[in-house]
């Protein structure tokens, strides 16, 4: 019974840290395949360094490029090692383009797909990650869904019953497996000079958002009047994405603290100790979600509901006055839902469904 674990981007290597551990505590036979999706250090090499993850055993650097410029070098690619490797199943992990690459490829070769993280729906296919996750899934052999909403949705999608497993979500075991280490490090919050529960933390990078000038300054402005508002630095670990856009539409995000992207126990630290965080992003939703710090996506939609359902979570969209009015409901939020994804076992089960079937 042979493994292939592929990924590509920053949030694969980190919800697949845990499955890879797994796989090597039961000395299973397994490789990574890295697709180069990400490539810079910060996005990419760092994460296998704190998290001690081996090297991937192949690297296809398929790099940037269109949407189907990066889906379609990425299938050559893994087209080509799994012909020569061989393996019984495939697992792939969220909803990137290497993710449906991945999974295209390995299904028309009728090996069997695990979609890690599947049943999830924003039900906005301007995204391009929307189509990504139900391709995918649709393609799946394994689908295992973080929670049972998400098991609920492939259901009403026609997936095969005794195809879908509901396991919780690997970020959680991620999270669990370096909370401890993310706290006694403390350099981070040291090196930013940043005081528990003193400032809000952001990350903005969807294509969405960040890709058109006029939504991306919305939100900027949005973002500085509620530092203003409520007198605490905002943090923006910005993504190379955010970077090259703020560049290209000449804008300025005046009243944020703009710095480089973290590692993950730092960004874990930061995320943990703020007193707000304010993303687009998916982990981090989840993240925020899981530490009990309250969270406003700016975002119109969400594929991460239960956020929401238990209190943690609030969209805000891209509206200067809307994203102010979020953030005051949120401070005031009490901190005491439950983590609606899972136990921190999900990789186990994972494991023990495509090793054992069950
Ligand atoms: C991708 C995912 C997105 C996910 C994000 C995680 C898709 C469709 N999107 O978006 O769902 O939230 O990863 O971070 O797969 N770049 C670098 N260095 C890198 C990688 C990218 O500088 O290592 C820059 C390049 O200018 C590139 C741009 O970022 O053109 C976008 O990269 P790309 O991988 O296409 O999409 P992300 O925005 O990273
Ligand atoms: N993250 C990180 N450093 C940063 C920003 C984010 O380590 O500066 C981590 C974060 O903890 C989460 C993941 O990156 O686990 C989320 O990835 P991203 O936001 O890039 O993608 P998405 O989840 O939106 O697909």
């Amino acid at each position: 019974m042979k493994t292939a674990v592929v990924l590509g981007t920053r949030p694969e290597i980190i919800k697949m840290c845990p499955v890879i551990r797994e796989l090597e505590r039961r000395h299973e036979d397994y490789f990574v395949l890295h697709t180069g999706q990400h490539y810079s250090y910060s996005l990419d090499g760092v994460f296998f360094e704190q998290l001690r993850l081996p090297r991937a055993k192949f690297n296809l650097e398929a790099g940037s490029g269109s949407h189907a410029e990066e889906t379609g070098k990425i299938m050559v690619g893994v087209e080509k090692v799994l012909l020569a490797e061989k393996p019984d199943v495939v697992l792939v992990e969220g909803d990137t383009n290497s993710v449906l690459a991945g999974a295209l490829a390995a299904a028309k070769l009728h090996i069997k797909v695990g979609h890690v993280e599947a049943g999830l729906r924003s039900y906005d296919r301007r995204m391009p990650e929307e189509v990504n996750r139900i391709l995918t899934d649709h393609c799946s052999t394994y689908l295992f869904a973080p929670t049972a909403k998400a098991r609920d949705i492939l259901r009403r999608e026609a997936i095969a019953e005794e195809s879908i497993f509901v396991t919780g979500n690997t970020i959680v075991d991620a999270v669990f497996q370096n909370l401890e280490l993310a706290k006694e490090n403390q350099d981070a919050m040291a090196s930013l000079q940043l005081r528990t529960g003193e400032y809000f933390l952001v990350t903005l990078h969807r294509q969405e958002n960040v890709d058109d000038a006029e939504r991306f300054g919305s939100i900027l402005k949005g973002l500085a009047e509620v530092g203003r508002r409520f007198s605490m630095p905002v943090i923006y670990p910005i993504h190379p994405r955010s970077v090259k856009r703020l560049e290209r539409f000449g804008l300025d995000p005046l009243g944020l603290r703009v710095v480089d992207p973290l590692d993950f126990l730092g960004f874990l630290q930061l995320e943990a100790n703020a007193r707000l965080v304010l993303t687009d992003s998916g982990g981090v939703q989840e993240e925020a979600c899981i530490l009990r710090v309250p969270c406003v996506t700016l975002r119109d939609n969400t594929e991460r509901p239960e956020t929401i359902e238990v209190g943690a979570n609030v969209l805000a969209g891209a509206n200067q006055a809307e994203i102010v009015r979020c953030a005051e409901m949120m401070l005031k939020r009490e901190r005491n839902w439950q983590n609606p994804f899972g136990d921190g076992r999900a990789a186990e089960r994972i494991v023990r469904i495509i090793t054992e079937g069950s």
